[in-house]
């Protein structure tokens, strides 16, 4: 299943299921409590609030997300893993007030196994530690064995920023295999064996300055999904960089570089920073961000700047950023 696959069989089930498709938002938030658009759920922010009323009660999204600034940020990360990635497309459904965990766990089965096909046996699920509820959908609904589904605290409770909206959630993990780290599941288990990929959030609360939850006017579906990892994972390749989505643009870095992707680890990591921050420039600047001393524009200075500085060290001679951009057009320019 290639991105343009997935995005369609997304969107379409959860428009057969009710859902409004909405268009993505830009990278630039109205909202002044976080740098960039984090999440899918940052343009509904009012309707979770209560604040504004939606003009439809259920939502399905395709979302350009940025996660380089503030309480969400993977910049540092990037190049070291093959799974992380600053701008990236996140696939979410939204109940404002309407279905709950009731609905939204068998959705997000239902269209796990069934449309991505992905083995039931190799599929983990986390819940809060709280969060009974959740755990005995999974179990007595779905019909996940009771071993396969395992409790984490501040890893499944999700915020959007220090304060504001946020609750308990519960992520889907997949099983890549004993080959690639320990087992016993995501609890404890390998990172790079057990791909979190899906993540239901139960968005209930609005935390206060003073730390106090106060729940908000209804309760909330807030679910947000990696387009990059569900990729590489229904074509069965063990990094983002292999999808259709980014291995055209590690190719413009190769050909910038003169150096080979898989050829040497530590150019590779260098390769993918390249990657990554090709789609992150050229996003940003499209949505109208511009390299400066401060906020948004310090962090695409910062970003243009370190692929640049890794171009150089694996040998560029030439201008860098126009062949990442131009491969960035080619390979996204039609889905956006
Ligand atoms: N807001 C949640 C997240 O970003 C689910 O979309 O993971």
């Amino acid at each position: 299943m290639d991105a343009n696959a997935l995005r369609r069989a997304y969107t379409r089930f959860f428009v057969d299921r009710g859902h409004t498709p909405v268009p993505s938002s830009s990278l630039i938030p109205h909202d002044k409590t976080v740098l960039f658009t984090v999440a899918g759920m940052v343009q509904f922010k009012p309707f979770f609030l209560g604040v504004e009323t939606p003009p439809y009660s259920r939502a399905v999204t395709v979302q350009k997300c940025m996660r380089a600034g503030g309480k969400h940020n993977d910049l540092d990360a990037i190049g070291t893993t093959t799974r992380h990635l600053t701008f990236f497309e996140m696939l979410g459904n939204f109940s404002f007030g309407d279905y709950f965990k009731a609905d939204a766990i068998p959705f997000a089965w239902e269209l796990v196994t069934e449309v991505f096909g992905f083995d039931p046996e190799r599929l983990w699920i986390t819940c809060h530690t709280t969060d009974d509820e959740a755990a005995d959908i999974w179990r007595d609904a779905v019909g996940v064995p009771a071993e396969r589904i395992q409790r984490m605290g501040a890893d499944n409770w999700w915020q959007m920023a220090e304060t504001g909206l946020c609750g308990p959630c519960s992520e889907i993990y997949f099983d890549r295999g004993p080959e690639l780290g320990e087992g016993g599941g995501p609890v404890g288990g390998g990172e790079e064996r057990y791909i979190e990929f899906w993540n239901l959030v139960f968005m209930q609360y609005d935390r206060q300055p003073d730390g106090t939850d106060v729940e908000l006017p209804k309760k909330n579906i807030d679910t947000g999904a990696g387009l990059e990892r569900i990729v590489a994972l229904a074509e069965n390749t063990t990094s983002v960089f292999e999808t259709d989505v980014l291995r055209p643009i590690v190719a413009a870095g190769e050909q910038v570089t003169g150096r080979r992707y898989g050829d040497d680890e530590a150019a590779d990591v260098s390769l993918r920073i390249l990657a990554d921050h090709a789609r992150s420039m050229t996003f940003l600047v499209s949505d109208g961000v511009f390299p400066s001393n401060e906020d948004r524009g310090y962090v695409l200075r910062r970003i243009i700047r370190r692929a640049v500085r890794h171009a150089f060290q694996l040998g560029a001679e030439k201008l860098v950023t126009p062949a990442l951009v131009e491969a960035t057009v080619d390979t996204m320019g039609e889905a956006y």
